[in-house]
């Protein structure tokens, strides 16, 4: 169910119109549902629990680049989340917000010394290593913390996302994970190395897949290196499949998130069956934006309207610095007037202030609207604000999470002064 929804012919996140944010926030402003947050982790965790996979069984680990407010992990630990990081910044973050370090995986392919520090010191769960150079460092930064460090090797199953290029990960020539071919190899150099505890497997093939039969297929490769590794006595504890489930942006249908669990449950329940006489294994995700992409819009209001001598541009407060996704990857992104008002629809493209042609969030869609509306830029709850920046001197949005009939301020707006409070004159 959509938790955004005209009531009375207004635009509402859960109980609170659109209209009320922008008087008391101001716009641009990112507004967030709680209860959709909750409703798509629990579409996860229920289907875990489903399936016999309570606490230690199975672990959800919310990916933090795809939306890392202290108020959206906080909301997701309580609901015992863990949380899968990609820098040091991220762990400090989930800290700051409560979670559990032990409920933490740390994925990215180029960890600095210090981030491993930094996450040894904390007793993370796991860390998802990409490749022998990076086995080498662990193992010297835990050595001289007198630590073994827990580790998954992240590994390159080469299936085809069948998605955007930018966002698929699991081919051969992309720079993520170790090579499928080169796997065995690598995982006996971990087991080699004192200072490291192999303890799982990962992959990550790709983000917004609309179909899980590449993610059951990349699980049948990590299956069989898994039974191959036990033959040599490295022994599994957890599979980790990454994240990836898409979400509905225009006209897409994604798997639901409980069908692909259940597929995915029965083809592990069936391996371990035949292979290990049932002996389990945890199983892992690492979803984003299946969690929080579609419980976040993006609020703005609309400044001029231009007609040019082709077109017709709405040019709103929002910018590419803002939500860059439709620059960066011609990424379709819903616009829904706040007000549904009685004037002609024309089409427009919606257009920021921004100083570049490739600033634009939406093209050619037929609107009804005048100058001053506010404008809902949809399914913007992941990878909008983690990518904003401050180009032309943008303050960032301000983010805001809607609880029933209440809307909290999460994040301020930045104002110009903070944008350059850390930069300095020559002596
Ligand atoms: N795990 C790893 C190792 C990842 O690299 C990612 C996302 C995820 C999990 C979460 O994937 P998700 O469930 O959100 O698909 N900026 C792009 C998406 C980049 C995804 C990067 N990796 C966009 O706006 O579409």
């Amino acid at each position: 169910m959509s938790h955004f929804s005209y009531q009375n012919g207004e635009l509402c996140a859960e109980n609170v119109p659109l209209t009320q944010i922008a008087r008391q926030f101001g716009s641009p402003t990112y507004i967030y549902s709680k209860a959709a947050l909750v409703e798509n982790f629990s579409s996860y965790s229920d289907a875990c629990k489903k399936h016999g996979r309570g606490e230690g069984k199975a672990l959800v680990c919310y990916s933090v680049k795809s939306n890392s407010n202290l108020a959206v992990l906080n909301v997701l630990g309580q609901l015992g989340s863990g949380f899968d990081i990609v820098s040091g910044g991220e762990l400090l973050r989930v800290l700051a917000a409560g979670g559990s370090p032990r409920k933490v995986i740390f994925s990215g392919v180029g960890k600095s010394r210090d981030e491993m520090r930094l996450a040894l010191s904390h007793d993370i769960l796991c860390f998802n290593v990409e490749s022998i150079p990076e086995l080498h460092r662990l193992n010297e930064v835990a050595a001289e913390t007198g630590k073994r460090a827990p580790v998954s090797l992240r590994v390159n199953p080469n299936v085809d996302a069948k998605t955007h290029p930018y966002i698929s990960t699991g081919l051969k020539d992309n720079k993520f994970g170790v090579a499928y071919e080169d796997a065995l190899e690598t995982y006996r150099v971990a087991a080699s190395l004192p200072h490291i505890n192999v303890i799982g497997i990962d992959c990550h093939i790709g983000s917004q897949l609309l179909d899980d039969a590449p993610l059951l297929e990349a699980v049948d490769k990590l299956i069989d290196l898994i039974d191959t590794l036990a033959a040599e006595d490295i022994a599994i504890h957890h599979l980790d499949i990454g994240g990836g489930i898409g979400i509905n942006y225009n006209n897409d249908a994604p798997v639901a998130v409980g069908d692909y669990l259940s597929r995915l449950f029965a083809k592990i329940d069936a391996w371990r069956a035949a292979k290990h006489g049932g002996a389990p294994i945890t199983v892992l995700f690492e979803p984003g934006r299946s969690i929080v992409g579609n419980a976040g819009v993006l609020l703005t209001e609309v400044q001029f309207i231009k007609h040019g001598e082709t077109k017709n541009f709405a040019i709103v407060d929002a910018a590419m610095n803002d939500l860059m996704r439709p620059a960066m990857y011609e990424a379709w992104h819903g616009v829904q007037p706040v007000l549904q008002r009685d004037v002609a629809t024309q089409i427009y493209d919606v257009v920021g202030p921004v100083c570049e042609s490739g600033d634009w969030l939406a093209r050619a869609r037929e609107l009804a609207i005048g100058e001053g509306d506010l404008l809902a830029i949809m399914s913007a709850g992941a990878y909008g604000m983690t990518m904003s920046s401050n180009y032309n001197t943008r303050g960032r949005a301000a983010e805001v999470m809607v609880d029933g009939s209440a809307a909290h301020l999460i994040r301020k707006r930045e104002s110009p002064g903070d944008l350059f409070a850390l930069e300095s004159l020559l002596p």
